[in-house]
Parts: C-alpha cells; sequence; structure tokens
C-alpha cells in the first residue's frame, strides 16, 4: 500500500495527509496496479459569459485568489482565463474574447458552466492508452507544453455531454499554471476579519446524465478510468416519492476525486435532474461540493458577501425523529437551523452539508459545502429526511 502522497498543491496549501482523511475522506490504495492511476484534481474548468466579472465573484464571495491569468495581453487572443485556488482547489475561469472564439458556443449551447474536470495523473500516455483501449474518445492525444518554467504533458478524454477530463502531468513543470498563463495576484482586498480560505479541497463533483444512462457513465469511470464504486446508491425507492433521482457514486483509488452520477427518475413532479438538462442542453457537472473544515464560518462569510443557499425547513430541526438522527455533533443543532445547515450520518460518523442556489442565471450549476466528520457519504439520508420533513409541513397545510 502507499500512503497517499501530497499533491503539489495541497504541500503548497499546508495540508497533511491526516487533515485530508478528514476533510475530504482520502484513503490509501496500491497505485501499482491501477490501470489509469489518477493523483488527484488538477483543476474545474468553467466556461462563463463574462470571465472577468465571474472571477472578481470568486474572489469576493469564495474567498479564492487569483493566481494566473490569460489573455489578449499575455498573446491568447480568443479568451481570457483567470486562475484561482483556496487550499488544494483550483478553478479556472474562461470567457470568449474573440468573436468565433469556440468558448462563446459553449455557453451559447450551456450557460455558464463547467467544459473540463481535469485529473492530475503520473503518466498521461499510459491512462490515453488504457482510455482508448476501453473504448474511451481521445479527444486530444499526448503533447507536451513547454515555456521557461518546464514542461507540462497533456491530453483529453471525452465525458458525459460536451464535458471533458483534461489529463496533467506537471510533474516537470513550476510555473503558476500552464504555458501560456503569466502569474497574476488579486487587486482585490478582502475585508478585516474575513478567514484566510473559506474551503480547503474539492470533494466532488457530480454528474447529471440522461434517463436510464447512469449505469453506462458509472461503467465508463470503472472499465476506462479503473474507478472502483462507492457504497452509496439512491436507489428508485427512494427517487419516486421523495427526490426524483437515482445516484451512484465512483472514485479513484485514493478517493480524492469522487463522482456521483445522477439521472432523472419519474416522480410527481419534474425532476430537479430533468430541469438541468433542459436548461443545460444535456449532460454536465452539476454541483461541486467544497470540504471545508468550518461550514458554520465558511456559511457566514458566504452569507455576508450576499451568496445565497436553499433554505431547509424548521421541521428539519425540530421532528424528534429527526433529531435523534442528527445525535451528538460538533455543535448546537440550534446553531446548524440558524444556518440551514444538513446533517447526515452514518456508520462511519456524520457530515454536515449545505448547498448554494444555483450561481449562474440558468438553474444549472451550484455547489455545495462539506464538512466530514468520519463519514464518507454524500448526505443521502439528507434526501429522505428533507422531502419527508417537506411533506410534514404541506400535511400541516392541509395540502399532501
Ligand atoms: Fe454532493
Amino acid at each position: 500500500m502507499t500512503s497517499a502522497p501530497l499533491t503539489d498543491q495541497e504541500r503548497q496549501a499546508q495540508l497533511d495527509a491526516d487533515t485530508l482523511r478528514q476533510l475530504v475522506g482520502l484513503v490509501e490504495y496500491d497505485a501499482s496496479r491501477d490501470p489509469f492511476p489518477v493523483t488527484g484534481w488538477d483543476a474545474v474548468v468553467f466556461v462563463v459569459g463574462n470571465a472577468t466579472q465571474t472571477a472578481h465573484f470568486y474572489q469576493s464571495a469564495f474567498g479564492m485568489e487569483l493566481v494566473a491569468y490569460s489573455g489578449p495581453e499575455t498573446g491568447n487572443r480568443d479568451h481570457k482565463a483567470y486562475v484561482l485556488k483556496s487550499g488544494s482547489c483550483r478553478f479556472v475561469i474562461k470567457g470568449g474574447v474573440a468573436p468565433d472564439s469556440p468558448l462563446l458556443d459553449h455557453h451559447r449551447a450551456h450557460g455558464d458552466g463547467v467544459s473540463d474536470i481535469a485529473l492530475e495523473v503520473p503518466d498521461v500516455d499510459r491512462c490515453v492508452a488504457q482510455a482508448r483501449a476501453a473504448g474511451a474518445t481521445v479527444l486530444e492525444e499526448p503533447h507536451d507544453l513547454t515555456d521557461s518554467f518546464g514542461t507540462v504533458r497533456l491530453a483529453s478524454i471525452a465525458a458525459y455531454g460536451d464535458t471533458r477530463h483534461t489529463l496533467v502531468d506537471r510533474s516537470a513543470y513550476i510555473g503558476p499554471y500552464l504555458p501560456g498563463y503569466v502569474a497574476r495576484s488579486s487587486a482585490y482586498r478582502k475585508r478585516d476579519g474575513a478567514p484566510k480560505r473559506l474551503f480547503q479541497a474539492l470533494d466532488h463533483v457530480v454528474g447529471n446524465v440522461e434517463l436510464g444512462r447512469m449505469d453506462e457513465w458509472v461503467n465508463f469511470y470503472r472499465r476506462v478510468m479503473g474507478f472502483v464504486n462507492m457504497a452509496e446508491f439512491i436507489g428508485d425507492d427512494i427517487a419516486t416519492d421523495y427526490s426524483a433521482l437515482m445516484s451512484k457514486v465512483v472514485a479513484n483509488g485514493n478517493h480524492r476525486v469522487k463522482f456521483p452520477l445522477n439521472e432523472p427518475a419519474v416522480a410527481r413532479k419534474k425532476s430537479q435532474i430533468d430541469e438541468f438538462l433542459e436548461f443545460y442542453g444535456g449532460p454536465g457537472a452539476q454541483h461541486l461540493a467544497l470540504a471545508t473544515n468550518d461550514i458554520l464560518r465558511t456559511v457566514d462569510a458566504m452569507r455576508a458577501e450576499g451568496v445565497e443557499f436553499l433554505a431547509t425547513p424548521d421541521s428539519y430541526y425540530q421532528d424528534p425523529a429527526l433529531r435523534a438522527r442528527i445525535g451528538e455533533v460538533r455543535v448546537p443543532v440550534e446553531e446548524l437551523q440558524k444556518r440551514g445547515i444538513l446533517v447526515d450520518r452514518d456508520e462511519d460518523g456524520y457530515l454536515l452539508q449545505i448547498f448554494t442556489a444555483p450561481i449562474g442565471d440558468r438553474p444549472t450549476v451550484f455547489f455545495e459545502l462539506i464538512e466530514r466528520h468520519g463519514s464518507l457519504g454524500f448526505g443521502k439520508g439528507n434526501f429522505k429526511a428533507l422531502f419527508e420533513a417537506i411533506e410534514r409541513e404541506q400535511e400541516r397545510r392541509g395540502n399532501l
């Protein structure tokens, strides 16, 4: 077994293995038998309608730091791109500048969304060979990009919808992001007393796929990338009555990279997944879960900057059955209730979580904040508990 070596991004963020076990459920595994070894996340690339303003939003509202930039001033006449970091998590925000930029077509089709979930791998060529043999579509063959900071080796494979996974080996590179980018720090100044950062790592990225295709994509990640199933499974037993979705989770060997995959389920009302598929124009990344070690402080800081979170009914906290399910957590339930933070518990421990409203104009991409305490789940219990709480309220109003 290897002891899950830290990535450069984690080292730079001063995270250690114990912290990561707590934050994102990092586990040890034997990479030598992995057909497609993945070290961890490299970056989440967003295509948006206005990268300049979106980059400001992630700095002011999400507390991220600008670290690199590419645009017309650096010789990139096609688009602007801002690279932002928080802990070991890296976002790249791109927006088209040239009227014929392909990014503008992407934005026309999908609105603001995630175009690329880039993964750090130790051997790009080996991964692409495995992916091709397993039937994946290779969008970009392995190639080098070089500048004065060294060489990065890259390739891309197609995932669900227009989403791709760029595979990145940056072991011979010391630049701020990729060749073509220059280091850039922010003119934005945090408010006095603002926390150094609001989240430390990316925990999971959820993909919404078409009705009946969840298992196909679960098998894609298993077959092509050697991912394994995680325990959490939301079946139509819950879905039909409450959540209107089916969900399975796959993860890479060390569990840094976790992909829950949802498909819509037939329900009393239109499924939230159907709504996403309609407004995103097909499958895509639905939400990104950001790991924090202090969700109360993170929620308070984000709310102070105007980030909107989904409301949780008071009945969720007051119901004796739910109180028993929540059990003992590190803060009084009243503190969670004040902020609408949800609790889920399983045999390994518990987690605290909350979801933002969609961050763009379309009802598509949103964020989750997650604080794990032993639990390796994704909040399955909250699907049922939340919908039951809502139904109890409905019943009280005589509308059920
Ligand atoms: Fe989630």
